[in-house]
């Protein structure tokens, strides 16, 4: 194939972000992280005064909201209004209420086309791929990529995995309200190969996942 699509899914702090990252400059794939998009428009919302629910103002906040992207080497990046978005996307205040954004179907709906679009900014841009990372790729948004991986570390793994990068966050709460929203919900889509990398390095993922990347072209 000349252009594959890789979907990665998978709870808060799985490892999703360090194995894609690692599989885009490997096979040079355009990486995108779609948690970024979700914690951006949150931060967005929260600046308008926006609550988490469906309604005409969220429609409104919504319609003032232009996307854009930019790229820096093998990733692309959401811009907002002209807003390129920092490491403030990675808040407790934006960790505490990201979940509740993105169970809002209205939200879901004004980023699908984006989402979607990236695959064409990959193709564009002459990468020989994208490799997309979230919640609901390989369900919603790519649900014919050419791989679907569902990433899970146990949750002893992944909290020591947050703890070291200094942030609280309530991982286990955001993955309660993501697996069991009515919209695109966290799920091992049909058809997907699930990792389990509790007992694994990012390097032995990496090994692991490359020759499911290899088969898939
Ligand atoms: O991946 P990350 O932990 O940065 O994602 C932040 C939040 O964004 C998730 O907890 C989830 O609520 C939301 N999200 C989503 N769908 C995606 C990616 C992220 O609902 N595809």
């Amino acid at each position: 194939k000349d252009f594959i699509i890789i979907a990665v899914d998978g709870g808060a702090a799985a490892g999703k972000s360090s194995t894609s990252r690692a599989l885009s400059s490997k096979f040079d794939l355009m990486h995108v992280d779609t948690g970024s998009f979700y914690r951006a428009t949150t931060v967005k919302l929260l600046e308008a005064g926006v609550a988490p629910e469906a309604g005409p103002a969220m429609d409104a906040a919504l319609a003032k909201l232009e996307l854009g992207t930019y790229i820096d080497e093998n990733s692309a990046y959401i811009v907002v209004n002209d807003w390129i978005p920092d490491e403030s996307i990675r808040s407790e205040e934006v960790n505490a209420n990201v979940s509740q954004y993105a169970a809002i179907p209205e939200l879901r709906k004004f980023l699908f086309d984006y989402q979607r679009d990236q695959a064409n900014i990959a193709r564009e841009e002459g990468f020989a791929g994208l490799i997309m990372e979230g919640r609901d790729i390989g369900s919603v948004i790519f649900p014919d990529a050419d791989l679907r991986l569902y990433l899970y570390a146990d949750p002893a793994k992944r909290a020591a995995r947050r703890a070291a990068e200094g942030l609280s966050d309530s991982i286990e709460k955001r993955d309660q309200m993501d697996s069991s929203r009515k919209t695109a919900p966290l799920s091992i889509p049909e058809g997907a190969t699930l990792v389990d990398s509790s007992e694994m390095t990012l390097e032995e993922v990496v090994e692991h996942v490359s020759d499911l990347v290899s088969k898939a072209y």
